[in-house]
């Protein structure tokens, strides 16, 4: 089942400026993370009860570099669930019709933990991330 919402995220085309932004409006910025498994380098904004993912295209097959191509200025790009048993959920979804992207299995995210993309156009056109608390 879904627990929390683990964080928000947005493509940014600036990583340090986005980064200073949020560090100039008084929230906890971590430093910046390559994760080249996902094409990404993602910077956290920590906040009281969930978290910003300021991600940035990594490589040269990124998923978030036609996002950014579409979305000149930035914008909003998936958000992310907190689930308890992540192979169960891709169960789930899966009996209801809804797609998991790439194979279908959890690669680990940035937090360490596995995580899962769903197809957009399955779920209301919100891009959604599932990662196992
Ligand atoms: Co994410």
């Amino acid at each position: 089942m879904i627990t929390g919402l683990n964080h928000v995220a947005i493509a940014v085309p600036d990583l340090e400026k986005a980064a200073s932004q949020y560090r100039a409006m008084g929230a906890e910025v971590s430093d910046a993370q390559d994760l080249a498994e996902h094409g990404v380098t993602v910077v956290f904004v920590a906040l009281p009860n969930t978290k910003i993912e300021l991600l940035h295209p990594l490589g040269e097959d990124s998923p978030i570099a036609a996002f950014l191509e579409k979305n000149p200025s930035g914008g909003l790009h998936h958000i992310c669930l907190d689930v308890g048993d992540i192979a169960g959920m891709t169960g789930i979804v899966a009996a209801n019709g809804i797609r998991v992207l790439g194979d279908g299995r959890p690669k680990i995210g940035a937090h360490g933990k596995p995580v899962v993309f769903l197809h957009p156009k399955d779920t209301q056109g919100a891009l959604l991330e599932f990662e196992q608390a």
